[in-house]
């Protein structure tokens, strides 16, 4: 017996069985919700359930989940989520705020936030008996699936493009998925898996065509609202208990529009069930020059225009964004909003939060940047406490990293050498 009641599609809000669709919505192509019992979650469980137990991992949620969690020693895939947040007191004193934290998602085992959909997605893959799993990606999503299969036993196949960062195709390759490189773009990449799992049978993990991502991806919000409570008491304590202040804001960058649009549903999942009150807001961050969900929020529609994408933040390089229509709506039902930043600030950003520990790839520092950016257009004011989330390690692409900073000087092994570059 699933885990959960079926689907419900976010355009024409048709609701499936389990059995009767596995990616999209058969009439309108429309990315499907898992739809959970909340009913029956409410009267089997309290918070209390949850946050007494002892692991850390996104495994602790398991009764929000729509899968079981795989049985079996502790390996990467019962350790993804439980990434720590750290409190960026020099940043936010530098940028203008008076609170603002950072989740670190680089220490999830594949060192990127897809670990999160992978785990789910492996895990299903394996109630259903699938032989292979394959997807397409941009280097992030395949690391995650070929370190969360490998973490299984499962058979995984990969295509990235063939511009995707070198240590991601290592990771790939070192994980022992099939990896296939496509001399074309992650657009045609995501295409070309949906043609091959079609045509052999493969399961398909694509980002937002599988509706396993979001389920995964969601876990970040439940880890986000257990640490608000605390984070948020901390608060009460120290400026007594009426004390009045903005909604938490969370900064998500935003390529296909997944990470987002999951965030919002298990922000929704809690709301249901009566655990959280109050929804944080959330705003998603884009390349310049890979901005279609931010043109779509801005121009008050929920149709998505692709474009041709250009930004050295190659994770959120998307001409035709999968999740568009849920991601624009995470940001407006929450009372966020969109926003964009060019290739110099992502490059600054990476260069800031590596100031103070924390190493970022472009698009993980991207949101950083939009705390930046939102802080000087006035979008958020000194009093908004703010969770911005790095969604990938900064090794995955150390190109972008090396770019970001003053190259290191080279000199004769000898003291005068020293003293003269001193
Ligand atoms: C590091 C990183 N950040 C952000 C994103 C954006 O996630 P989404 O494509 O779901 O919007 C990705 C997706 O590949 C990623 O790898
Ligand atoms: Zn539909």
């Amino acid at each position: 017996m699933p885990k959960f009641l079926g689907y419900r599609c976010s355009l024409c809000g048709t609701e499936y069985s389990p059995n009767e669709v596995a990616y999209t919505c058969p009439k309108d192509g429309g990315n499907l919700d898992v739809t959970l019992d909340i009913e029956s979650i409410r009267t089997k469980y309290q918070p209390e359930d949850i946050l007494s137990r002892n692991d850390p991992s996104l495994w602790r949620y398991l009764p929000l989940l729509p899968v079981d969690e795989p049985v079996g020693d502790s390996t990467p895939l019962h350790a993804a989520g439980g990434t720590p947040v750290f409190k960026l007191t020099s940043l936010a004193k530098k940028v203008g705020l008076q609170n603002l934290w950072l989740k670190d998602e680089s220490r999830n085992p594949t060192a990127s936030f897809k670990d999160r959909a992978s785990a789910i997605v492996v895990a299903r893959a394996h109630e259903i008996g699938a032989e292979i799993v394959v997807t397409a990606s941009t280097g992030n999503a395949g690391a995650a699936l070929a370190g969360m299969s490998a973490a299984a036993g499962q058979k995984a196949i990969i295509f990235a493009p063939k511009s995707a960062p070198p240590a991601k195709v290592a990771q790939l390759l070192i994980f022992g998925a099939k990896v296939i490189l496509v001399d074309g773009t992650y657009d045609d990449a995501f295409d070309l898996t949906v043609k091959c799992a079609d045509e052999f049978g493969w399961y398909c993990r694509n980002t937002g065509y599988n509706p396993f991502t979001a389920e995964g991806k969601k876990t970040a919000a439940f880890e986000i609202w257990e640490w608000w409570q605390d984070a948020h008491a901390k608060w009460h304590d120290e400026f007594g208990e009426g004390h009045e202040h903005p909604p938490l804001t969370v900064f998500v960058s935003v390529g296909d529009g997944n990470i987002i649009s999951g965030i919002h549903k298990g922000f929704k999942d809690l709301v249901e069930l009566g655990w959280m009150q109050r929804m944080p807001r959330l705003i998603g961050v884009q390349a310049e020059g890979s901005a279609v969900i931010s043109n779509a929020f801005h121009a008050e529609t929920e149709t998505i225009q692709p474009v041709k994408a250009q930004t050295i933040a190659d994770s959120i390089s998307v001409d035709l964004p999968r999740d568009g229509v849920r991601a624009v709506r995470a940001a407006r039902e929450t009372g966020g909003t969109y926003l964009t930043v060019s290739d110099e600030e992502i490059l600054k950003a990476i260069a800031e939060l590596g100031s103070v520990g924390v190493f970022a790839e472009p698009a993980g520092a991207a949101a950083y940047a939009g705390v930046v950016r939102a802080v000087s257009t006035g979008e958020v004011g000194s009093e908004n406490p703010i969770l911005a989330l790095n969604t990938g390690s900064g090794l995955k692409d150390i190109r972008a990293a090396m770019n970001a900073v003053a190259s290191a000087p080279v000199i004769e092994p000898t003291l005068d050498a020293v003293k003269k570059l001193l």
